[in-house]
């Protein structure tokens, strides 16, 4: 099988009408979808990114009316996510027994989702049944941002690419887990922490900061490494171990000193945090392409957007153990 990249609609619903698997272009990151309330569709998918199965999947929907058909949504929570979607943000609520325990892990809550993006805005409102979809790339691995990052690692085993062009947020949802007491958020992401505050109205809390949070899904430790060994260390650091041909670098405003100027990517020129998210995951991919070996990573000024950007910088750095 190879994937056929293009932007019919119609065809990625005749795939998915056979419970095949279909990539999908979300604002955050291409997500792997299929029909969530099929058994067999969730099954190849958890085949296809070779995923654990005790890590549950996202399903998405396009409009809040339809969470009511597979969670309880608590009153409110609506005008939440009237405000809030469609864009880079999931629920976890407590699941409708239409979701299978599968997509959820056995767990008995269910992420649900409203992707900003028209192409896959218009797909879920042509179907009669939500998409579960997890990133599109094997499991492990860096998240795509665009078709040809998918067809590059999975075009192999599905047989169609919706192509929506370059994930203008690019960087997965933030997720926020509104089944227990009070909200907590189990992901930082696309949404920065304090629009969220705002709109929901109460200081969120963060489980990674918690010591006494259970081991959340999602939290994995080494989820988003390339295949070049990353550090934090300076340039000096790696000279003995690496030749300086062998180094590469990403930054976020200003190139690495000592490194070669062809081995420099930087996030983003102009210091804006959106801008160093939208290029993350195509920079952390392109390490892949340079014939090194290493490369020094420069983590972004810690507020805002840049909290989810160096939550996956730290995830992606290497580890000797
Ligand atoms: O931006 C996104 O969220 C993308 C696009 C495709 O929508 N999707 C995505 O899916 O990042 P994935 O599978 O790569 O990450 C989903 C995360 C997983 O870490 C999973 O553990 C967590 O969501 N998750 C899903 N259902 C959950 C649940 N019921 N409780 C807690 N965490 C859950
Ligand atoms: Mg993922």
């Amino acid at each position: 099988m190879r994937a056929t990249i293009g932007t019919s609609i119609s065809e990625a619903i005749d795939h998915l009408n056979k419970n095949e698997v279909v990539a999908i272009p979300t604002e955050t990151v291409y997500g792997l979808a299929g029909n969530a309330l099929e058994r067999e569709s969730v099954i190849r998918i958890f085949e296809t990114k070779a995923r654990p199965a005790f890590d549950p999947l996202i399903v998405h929907t396009h409009s809040v009316n339809e969470f009511h058909k597979y969670a309880d949504v608590p009153a409110e929570v609506i005008p939440w996510v009237q405000k809030l979607s469609p864009g880079p943000i999931t629920y976890i609520l407590r699941k409708k027994p239409i979701i299978p325990d599968l997509v959820t892990s056995g767990h008995p809550t269910v992420g649900l989702r409203i992707p900003n993006h028209p192409l896959t805005l218009e797909l879920l409102r042509r179907l009669d049944y939500p998409l579960a979809a997890p990133s599109a790339n094997p499991f492990g691995y860096v998240s795509p941002t665009k078709a040809s990052h998918v067809a590059d690692q999975l075009g192999g085993k599905i047989p169609y690419i919706l192509d929506g062009g370059d994930c203008e947020v690019g960087i997965e949802s933030t997720i926020i887990d509104l089944s227990g007491e009070k909200p907590v958020i189990l992901r930082l992401g696309g949404y920065e922490l304090s629009e969220l505050e705002s709109i929901i109205g109460m200081e969120l809390n963060d489980i990674r900061l918690s010591s006494s949070a259970p081991h959340a899904p999602g939290m994995l430790h080494s989820h988003y490494a390339p295949g070049v060994k990353l550090f934090t260390s300076s340039i000096d650091d790696l000279l003995p171990s690496y030749s300086i041909e062998k180094i590469g670098a990403i930054s976020f405003t200003n190139p690495i000193h000592g490194v070669l100027a062809e081995k420099q990517l930087i996030l983003s020129k102009t210091g804006d945090l959106r801008e160093a998210a939208k290029n993350l995951f195509r920079h952390l991919r392109a390490l892949d392409n340079m014939e090194i070996e290493a490369a020094v990573v420069e983590m972004v000024p810690n507020e805002g957007l840049g909290k989810a950007i160096n939550d996956r910088l730290k995830r992606a750095l290497y580890k000797s153990n």
